[in-house]
């Protein structure tokens, strides 16, 4: 009787009770789990901003694909079925011998060949040029445009790659002949692209990171300092110059950029950045510099390749990076204005010696913000 006058006259409050205690408790759950994430937090924070069919798709490709990375260094084990996280995690505690090792001997051959083999990039035009640096661009066949609205801006100041800053465009192979027969010709008329036989997809990059080290320690040795960064980026070439010549001693034994010292892998199977348990079985990253773009010396460069023979293979390449510059010893030293997003544009500021990169800039918001003078 006293639960059913109870209901009577609190039943409506009570429910309603209930309910937000209910979702009270989502909330905290999903802030848990998402707090286990913070450590891509502005990285993650973009996917919540945009979270775009692509990333989804992106984060379905990466989970079938993380499950194919041994720690050899190769990549067999095609994955035919669709791995659920808790299956995942039962499967990498039962396989603890396939665990992605923190070292090994000689088990990460770079048997890639180039394709495109360029010997003009680095060229010196006198005796007494020197270079101060190369940029070393990621990219994917497809993004001819791209690559042209940065040719078009913010590589100006390589004057088509005879002045003191030199600049490759760095792909893999694809099956597709006549996709492959345009960057050909392109190749043709701006002789800037290197490419190897690979096969090029977004969990390769960590190839493409090792073709580009090996590219500017061979073919670019005389270059003093190396940036990677993509095809998506504004680069403030002037303002990163002065940060270059500012940090040049920190930059013997660092790696400069939007770095985060603190990182761990994102189980989470539908991130773009995720890593299952067995391609890395620890709880944290050595933290690591955005991909974006980040800059180092020749010096480390060298190292960083020499060593990367002994670091098995992972596939975000930001990470490996970080992982062999700690085994090294050196640092990784975030730098203001290196930016993972886009900041609003302002000319001023991104002609200015603030920011030196900016994030997901569409072609045709490279061409605009390169024609649009700063008047103050
Ligand atoms: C990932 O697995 C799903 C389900 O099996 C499949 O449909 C999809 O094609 C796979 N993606 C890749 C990139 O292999
Ligand atoms: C690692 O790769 C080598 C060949 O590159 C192979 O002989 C060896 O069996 C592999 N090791 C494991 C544990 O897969
Ligand atoms: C990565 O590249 C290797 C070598 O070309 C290739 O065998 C493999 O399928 C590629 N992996 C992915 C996930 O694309």
């Amino acid at each position: 009787m006293a639960h059913k006058s109870s209901a009577t006259s609190f039943g409506t409050p009570k429910a309603f009770m209930m309910v937000l205690c209910f979702l009270f408790f989502i909330i905290l759950v999903f802030v848990y789990n998402t707090s286990n994430k913070l450590m891509y937090i502005a990285s993650f924070y973009s996917i919540i901003r945009r979270s775009s069919l692509q990333h989804i798709l992106m984060g379905i490709q990466s989970r079938n694909a993380s499950y194919e990375m041994t720690f050899n260094g190769t990549l067999p084990l095609p994955t035919t079925a669709f791995i659920t996280q808790n299956k995942a995690n039962t499967i990498a505690l039962n396989t603890i011998e396939m665990q992605r090792p923190d070292e090994c001997q000689s088990c990460f051959a770079h048997k890639f060949e180039y394709i495109i083999d360029n010997h003009v990039v680095c060229k010196l035009y006198s005796d007494s040029q020197e270079i101060d640096l190369i940029i070393l661009i990621f990219t994917t066949h497809q993004r001819q445009q791209e690559r042209n609205s940065i040719r078009q801006t913010w590589l100006k100041f390589t004057n088509r790659n005879t002045a003191n800053v030199r600049y490759s465009f760095l792909l893999g192979e694809i099956p597709d002949a006549q996709l492959r027969k345009l960057v050909e010709e392109e190749n043709k008329i701006h002789n800037d692209i290197i490419k190897e036989d690979f096969v090029d997809t977004y969990q390769n990059l960590t190839y493409k990171t090792i073709m580009a080290f090996k590219y500017a320690i061979t073919k670019c040795s005389y270059a003093k300092f190396v940036m990677k960064t993509d095809d998506d980026m504004w680069i403030n070439i002037p303002g990163l110059l002065k940060v270059i010549e500012r940090e040049k001693k920190t930059l013997q034994t660092a790696v400069i950029g939007a770095c985060h010292p603190v990182a761990g892998p994102i189980r989470d199977t539908f991130s773009k950045w995720y890593a299952s348990f067995q391609s890395y079985p620890h709880d944290s990253y050595p933290g690591f510099c955005s991909g974006t773009g980040y800059v180092t010396s020749i010096n480390v460069a060298r190292k960083v390749f020499d060593i990367s023979k002994n670091v098995p293979f992972f596939h975000l390449e930001d990470v490996y990076v970080a992982i062999c510059i700690r085994k090294l010893g050196y640092r990784l030293h975030p730098i203001a204005g290196f930016n993972i997003g886009r900041p609003p544009f302002d000319p001023c500021i991104y002609k200015g010696d603030n920011l030196i990169t900016s994030h997901e800039v569409s072609s045709g918001m490279l061409i605009s913000f390169w024609n649009t003078p700063c008047r103050r």
